[in-house]
């Protein structure tokens, strides 16, 4: 019996920044053809595999990835693995916890509590004093109960996120993801708020316009019903193009959603863990104290672990009113990653890291800015930048063909990063926190090689 493979759309394109398009893969070496075809029709269309030839990965060590041939790359995206794939330390509080007990939350378990105290303490404010933490497997799910916490409590559905946001993959977070695409389904008390874009608004006038748009958007709320359960964002606004200054834009924005009775949910899916360098949480860094603050990715350095810490009112009547339960959140095992991850952040001094390893990127990257013209602005906080590509710096058009080929240019000299933004034309750099200076001068090569070899 033949096989089919789930057919594609005339025209598609991947649709998503930096996506391989399945049906431009006559220059791939047979094997790789192979694995892509066997691939479509063993997992269907949803998927997406990185760059115009992707990549397939064997094993990884620190910084580096290696293809089957072993070839190394120098891996400059991966915030998962934020201590370097398969750091020892949590490779070893993994296997041993494994071997000795690996259940749920229903059970007593001194390291749960631990740990639990341990994430609460590194807040500041009313949740550093008396948060409560919840546990999750994804930060789909951390956004998802975060939610249904605010929904629960202010009695209201109205949802306020950026214009390109991303929060997950569940049907409620999907739902406030403008970023999924057009044909992705939006909640119908979602409203959007344009992302604070330091390149096109003059950085004085960003917090007040941003403020002044989410009071618009809850008077809109209000008008149809829905009023305002929460405001979310990404600390650093990743898929709207990564805007780390200025950092007063937070704080008036949480004023107004509190005064309408709102919740301030911060979501450190992407900023948390010292991504940025200077504080462990991206939220701080504007001097906010959220309501809720969700978590995931670096947190189990690669094993699925997240979570939420929020204000203990907020679960108090809600757990009050229902019980709950995730069979594998907060399992032994991934609380024993977590707390491995913390206490390596801490020990290896991987903040401090960030923060100086950062700036030598982020002066490299500016050095390349003013070498190309087509390269219009360098933004970046701790481990993260974005380098904005544009057709020119008057208009401050997006170039998306032209950072989708730095992108693949890079790739070609196996530096792996990706690209970011409505336009998918930002450069997303997000390298492990355990990135050397001798890693970051290697980065900086291979970015001033590529952007030459766009440079038609
Ligand atoms: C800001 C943000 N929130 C939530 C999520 C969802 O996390 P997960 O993929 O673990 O469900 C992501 C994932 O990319 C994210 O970037």
């Amino acid at each position: 019996m033949s096989k089919q493979t789930a057919p594609l759309p005339k025209g598609f394109r991947g649709d998503m920044a930096n996506g391989f398009n399945p049906q431009d893969a006559a220059h791939l070496e047979s094997e790789d053809l192979a694995h892509v075809a066997r691939r479509q029709r063993l997992l269907g269309p949803a998927y997406r595999l990185f760059y115009k030839s992707p990549v397939q990965i064997s094993r990884a060590k620190g910084v580096f990835l290696y293809d089957r041939d072993g070839n190394e790359y120098l891996d400059a995206y991966n915030n998962v693995v934020s201590l370097g794939h398969s750091h020892p330390r949590v490779v070893a509080a993994i296997s041993k916890q494994m071997e000795t007990l690996c259940t749920h939350t229903r059970y007593m378990q001194e390291p749960l509590l631990d740990f639990a105290e341990a994430l609460i303490g590194t807040f500041g404010g009313e949740l550093g004093r008396n948060g409560c933490a919840m546990f999750t497997c994804t930060g789909s799910e951390a956004n998802d109960l975060a939610l249904r916490i605010a929904r629960f409590h202010t009695g209201k559905t109205g949802v306020i996120v950026t214009s390109e946001a991303y929060h997950g993959n569940s049907g409620a977070v999907a739902a406030i993801s403008p970023s999924l695409g057009k044909k992705s389904a939006l909640d119908p008390y979602l409203r959007t708020v344009a992302a604070p874009d330091s390149y096109r608004v003059p950085a004085a006038e960003i917090g007040r316009r941003m403020a002044e748009d989410v009071v618009r958007q809850i008077a809109d709320l209000q008008r149809h019903g829905g009023g305002l359960a929460a405001f979310i964002a990404d600390s650093v606004f990743s898929s709207d193009g990564l805007y780390t200054e200025p950092t007063d834009v937070l704080a008036p924005v949480a004023e107004v959603v509190r005064k309408a009775g709102g919740l301030f949910i911060a979501d450190e899916v992407q900023s948390g863990f010292g991504r940025t360098g200077t504080h462990l949480w991206g939220h701080a860094r504007h001097r906010v104290d959220p309501d809720i603050v969700t978590m995931g990715k670096p947190m189990g350095n690669g094993y699925p672990v997240a979570g939420l810490v929020l204000r203990p009112e907020l679960v108090s009547e809600f757990g009050a009113s229902m019980r709950y339960f995730n069979t594998f959140g907060g399992n032994s095992v991934a609380i024993a990653a977590a707390q491995a991850v913390l206490d390596t952040i801490r020990e290896e001094g991987l903040m401090q890291n960030a923060v100086k390893v950062g700036g030598q990127i982020l002066d490299g990257l500016r050095d390349l800015q003013a070498k190309y013209e087509f390269v219009g602005d360098v933004r970046g906080a701790g481990l993260y930048f974005a380098v904005e590509l544009v057709k020119d710096r008057e208009s401050k058009t997006p170039d998306m063909d032209r950072a989708l080929a730095a992108v693949n240019a890079l790739r070609e000299q196996r530096i792996l990063i990706s690209a970011t933004g409505a336009d998918a034309h930002i450069l997303k750099i997000r390298p492990p926190l355990v990135f050397t200076p001798d890693h970051a001068a290697r980065l900086l090569e291979g970015v001033d090689a590529a952007l030459r070899a766009v440079h038609v």
